[in-house]
Order: C-alpha cells, then sequence, then structure tokens
C-alpha cells in the first residue's frame, strides 16, 4: 500500500460559527476545506451514472481509458464492485469513494448504488456530500426513483446539478423536460447550456453564459472537445456553422429562457432553491466537461454539519466525523469490516486515539485508508470533506460518531420506513447464536433494518427490496454458516412515534401491542398495517405524531 498525503491547497473561505468542539484554527485547516468538494451522481438506474462517473474520471486523471468503469461494470469485480454477490447479480450494491483532482480541486465523488432495492444506501450516501449532479435520461424524463432521491436532497437543502444526458437519442422536448423537473423535483431549474436538435438532429449545445456553440461529433470520445465562440446568438456564424433554420430556431428558444427563467443566482444553487441545468451525452462525451467546470466553479466546499448540540464548523480545530456506510468482507478470505468515516471537522490523524460517542470508548486507526474503488490507500491524514475507510471490528453502527473527545451525535442520518417487512425464521436451531450475531452486524451495516417483537424476541426484517431479503440470506448463510427463511408479515410501514400528551401515546402502545415492535435502539414502532389502518390510527389519536422516518426530531417526512 502506498502513503498518501494531501497536497497543497487554494483559496481559504472562513465559518463565523461559535465552535462547540474545538477552537478556530491554521489557514491549513481552512485551505484544505476550501479545496475539497465532495459529492455523489444520483439517477434512476440506466440514465448514465456510471458513464458520467467514467467521464469525469478521465478528466480528473484517476482512470486512462474510457471504458475502463464500464467494463469493470460488465465483468463483474472491480473498482466500485466489492461482494461476490455483486459479481454474481451484477448490482452496485456498495457504496466506493472516489478521488480525483480537477480544476485545482481535490474532489471525492461518493458513489452510490444504482439498484433501487438498495436506495437506502444511497439515501446514507447523500448525508455525506456537500452536493450532487442529477443524471436525467432524456428519452424518459423524471422517473420514480428520481423523485425518492430529490426528496431526500431537498430534506438537507443539498445544491443539485442537473445533466440531462443521451441527447444524441430522440428524447424529449427541452421545454417539457425543465417543466417536468420543475414540477416533479419541485425545485426551480436554470439552463446553462441548450440544445441544438435532438437524437439524429442533434448538433450540439449553445452554452449561455460563455456563449460558447459546441459541436456534436458522435463517436469522439477524447477529452478535448472542440467549441466556437462567437460574439452573440445574434452572430451569423451560427447560421454557418448549424445551419439557419437550427439556427433561428436557437435564437427563438434563447430569447425565450432569457424570458422565463431567472438567472443564475449562486447562493440560491448552494441554498438547494435552484439547480442548473446541462444537456450533454455522456457516453459521446458532450458537455461532460461543461458540468465538471461548473461544478467546480459553483459546488459548495465542506459546510457545517448538525448534532445533537447544534452545528460544528469545518473549521473547528478538534476532528470529528461520522460513519454513513459500513461494509463488510471486502477481502472474502477474512472477516473484516470497513466504517465508511466522513470527516467534518478538525483533522483526522492516523494512529492517534479518538472517542466513539456511542460506546463511549477510545478507538486508534493505524491503516485508515482512503480509496480509489478497490485501490486502497492508507492515509496518514485527512481534513472535513473527506471519506476515509476504517478496520473495524464490530464498533460500528450506521451514524456513530467519532470525536476528539467531545460528547456530541451528528443528527441527519435517518432511517427511513422501510417498504416490505418480513420475519426472519431460523432454519437451523443449531446455528442459532451465528444467526443472530449475523442478523446484528448486517443490519448494523445498514443492509437493512431489524425490529424485534415481544414476547418471543420475534425478528421482523424491513428492507426497501425483495433483492436485499435474497442478499440477507445469501450473506448469512455464506458469511456467517446459518441458513433462514423469510416469512410475509402484513405491515405496510414502520412509524416511529412522538406524542404532546405520554399518556395518551403509552395508551396506545400497550392497546396496539400486537402491532408494536422496537428498533434497534429501543425506540417504540408502530407497524401500520396498511395505509388505511395508519390513516384511522391518526384519526383516532390526535396527540400522536408518526413518522416514516427515525430522524423525527429534525427535519421528517410525516406518515
Ligand atoms: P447507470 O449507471 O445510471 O445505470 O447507467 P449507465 O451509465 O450504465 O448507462 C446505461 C446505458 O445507457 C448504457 O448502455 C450506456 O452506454 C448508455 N448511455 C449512457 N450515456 C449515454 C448517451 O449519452 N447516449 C446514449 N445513446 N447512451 C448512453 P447499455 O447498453 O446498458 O450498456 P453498454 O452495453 O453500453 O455498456
Amino acid at each position: 500500500m502506498n502513503r498518501r498525503h494531501i497536497g497543497t491547497v487554494h483559496s481559504a473561505k472562513t465559518y463565523f460559527r461559535g465552535p462547540i468542539n474545538g477552537t478556530r484554527t491554521t489557514m491549513g485547516l481552512h485551505e484544505e476545506i476550501a479545496k475539497r468538494r465532495t459529492f455523489a451522481i444520483i439517477s434512476h438506474p440506466d440514465a448514465g451514472k456510471t458513464t458520467l462517473t467514467e467521464k469525469f474520471l478521465l478528466y480528473g486523471g484517476a482512470i486512462q481509458t474510457a471504458g475502463a468503469v464500464k467494463s469493470n461494470k460488465i465483468r463483474r469485480g472491480a473498482t466500485s464492485d466489492f461482494m461476490e454477490i455483486e459479481r454474481q447479480r451484477g448490482i452496485s450494491v456498495s457504496t466506493s469513494v472516489m478521488t480525483f483532482e480537477y480544476g485545482g480541486k481535490l474532489i471525492n465523488l461518493l458513489d452510490t448504488p444504482g439498484h433501487r432495492d438498495f436506495a437506502e444506501d444511497t439515501y446514507r450516501t447523500l448525508t455525506a456530500v456537500d452536493s450532487v449532479v442529477l443524471v436525467i435520461d432524456c428519452v424518459k424524463g423524471v422517473e420514480a426513483q428520481t423523485e425518492r432521491l430529490m426528496e431526500v436532497c431537498r430534506m438537507r437543502s443539498t445544491p443539485v446539478i442537473v445533466f440531462i444526458n443521451k441527447l444524441d437519442l430522440e428524447g424529449r422536448d427541452a421545454f417539457d423536460l425543465l417543466d417536468e423537473l420543475e414540477e416533479k423535483l419541485s425545485i426551480k431549474v436554470r439552463p446553462m447550456s441548450w440544445p441544438i436538435g435532438i437524437g439524429a438532429t442533434f448538433q450540439g449545445v449553445y452554452d449561455l453564459y460563455s456563449k460558447g456553440l459546441r459541436l456534436f461529433d458522435p463517436g469522439k470520445t477524447k477529452v478535448e472537445q472542440s467549441s466556437i465562440q462567437i460574439d452573440s446568438i445574434q452572430d451569423p456564424q451560427l447560421d454557418t456553422q448549424i445551419g439557419e433554420d437550427a439556427a433561428a430556431q436557437l435564437r427563438e428558444d434563447i430569447d425565450l429562457i432569457e424570458g422565463v427563467y431567472d438567472p443564475l443566482n449562486i447562493a440560491d444553487y448552494q441554498a438547494g432553491r435552484i439547480a442548473p441545468v446541462f444537456f450533454g451525452s455522456a457516453f459521446n462525451n458532450f458537455g461532460v466537461k461543461e458540468v465538471l467546470d461548473a461544478f467546480t466553479g459553483i459546488a459548495p466546499p465542506p459546510g457545517p454539519r448538525p448534532t445533537d448540540q447544534g452545528e460544528v464548523a469545518p473549521d473547528d480545530t478538534k476532528f470529528s466525523g461520522f460513519v454513513f456506510k459500513i461494509h463488510a468482507n471486502l477481502d472474502p478470505n477474512h472477516r473484516d469490516r470497513i466504517a465508511f468515516l466522513r470527516v467534518c471537522s478538525g483533522r483526522f490523524q492516523r494512529n492517534t486515539y479518538y472517542h466513539h460517542v456511542r460506546l463511549e470508548k477510545q478507538l486508534r486507526f493505524a491503516t485508515p485508508t482512503n480509496f480509489l474503488a478497490a485501490a486502497k490507500t492508507i492515509v496518514d491524514e485527512a481534513w472535513p470533506g473527506d471519506v476515509i475507510g476504517l478496520f473495524d471490528t464490530g464498533n460500528f453502527k450506521i451514524g456513530d460518531t467519532l470525536t476528539e473527545g467531545a460528547k456530541f451525535q451528528f443528527r441527519g442520518i435517518p432511517a427511513f420506513s422501510p417498504e416490505m417487512f418480513r420475519e426472519l425464521v431460523n432454519m437451523d436451531p443449531m446455528k442459532t447464536k451465528q444467526l443472530d450475531k449475523g442478523i446484528r452486524q448486517l443490519t448494523d451495516e445498514g443492509v437493512a433494518q431489524l425490529f424485534t417483537q415481544q414476547p418471543g424476541n420475534k425478528k421482523i426484517v424491513g428492507c426497501v427490496g425483495e433483492l436485499q431479503f435474497e442478499v440477507i440470506a445469501y450473506r448469512l448463510e455464506h458469511e456467517y454458516g446459518a441458513k433462514c427463511a423469510f416469512q410475509a408479515i402484513p405491515a405496510h410501514k414502520a412509524c416511529w412515534m412522538t406524542s404532546t400528551d405520554q399518556a395518551q401515546l403509552d395508551q396506545f402502545i400497550r392497546m396496539k401491542a400486537q402491532q408494536i415492535v422496537q428498533d434497534k435502539d429501543g425506540n417504540a414502532v408502530f407497524m401500520a398495517p396498511s395505509a388505511y389502518m395508519l390513516d384511522l390510527e391518526k384519526r383516532n389519536n390526535p396527540a400522536i405524531t408518526f413518522h416514516t422516518t427515525s430522524e423525527f426530531k429534525t427535519a421528517v417526512a410525516e406518515a
């Protein structure tokens, strides 16, 4: 393994909130913060996330050949795919981190699983980023998964840049797509580039800000793109380059855009109120550089993070961070786990004791790693915005906080109500211990949620999709030697509860004992058997609020 030191830095930015953790510190920390951009690319499966990731990595020099990321996905078993089960199914179950430099910034790109059954993994990853790039397929428009992902972004006011992909295909009208984005994703949009034709007639894009014309050259996947600068949209060069009809149409479109859409206000973008929109074709490497340039120009550096005791600013001198992902068995020969920790403040140092707040325990890490997918590198230090992998022997749960001694917990890592519930049935009574340990560890990793019901210690597993149950059964058998089956139970949603009237809540919990389960933290959860019953209980118990996310004390989606 190589050692990696994060290199020198660029402009600084300061925050003026009072520290709850340490004191303000040296320029070094400010500069490291200002240099970093931590983000994720999100999309409905097949919109082009992997292809765009690959192109970003090419620009960042992190991979050398087009097709590297893609072919790994097809061959299975390289870069971001760790688990054998992924290899078999060809679905990216895991989240990995890709670090590269571009435009003077150090960029941490957090990969997210594409399959909807692992959506919760993606939701959690979104808690560790400072912004996202959302990829939309121009043929399909806004799809179901996109809406859900954006809901999570809205909960945290995450800044979004939109890339409308596959312009080489016969897609939908660009204005219709923008309307759909605004309507379905509840966010204002601002086109930054504009397509000239679409599908067979696609000629390129007009850059609304630099007033440049980028002409489409299908099949050209080189990093460089040809660009023609024009003086204004009235420039006669436009007619020569793209033809009179297309030029007339473009002038008409641009007129309409300037009249209808507000100019991009960067503060509004950074507050998650407006999303700049780019058009292009990731596969053809067209319009990708514009997105990356805009991203490095306007995406926010690591900012303050909410904790149960107020915000922690990234330039607090004392280190703090939280675990948003746990991954087991990176190497199938070893029973190891890697906890992915997002650094939120201060400087993390190798071989230094840190405080595990939940366990009230001091832990030291000899081999913290940084990732370019499977290529692990030991890091000596890490800064706010960085994601490091900590070797774990079972100390971590999703959401755990590490500090230099302060006793606060980061907030904003919610568990959402699963959508499918099954009772876990032990198929081999000789392996009860292994099954218990396995399901506890897998659910600590966040593979699924575990609820228990008394009396009888019945275990109920909640997932987002069918495939997760298969993954759990497979992993319990192959990693823990325990055989299980899943039995359907009548449950529609898991609802955490709060009430202004504790007596009414206690009575409800007593009356509904058959539908009350405990989550892993011991909170009482109501398993609503159907949407109808949930509505009925809400009407009958006006003093109780039913929440479909466990993070009910802060931003919540009400049931
Ligand atoms: P995902 O990670 O969001 O699931 O999408 P991914 O990048 O894997 O892309 C899904 C499919 O869309 C791939 O085709 C990919 O080549 C194609 N694609 C991505 N960008 C563009 C584009 O700009 N134009 C066109 N026409 N297609 C694009 P596939 O057939 O599923 O895979 P492959 O055989 O190409 O590897």
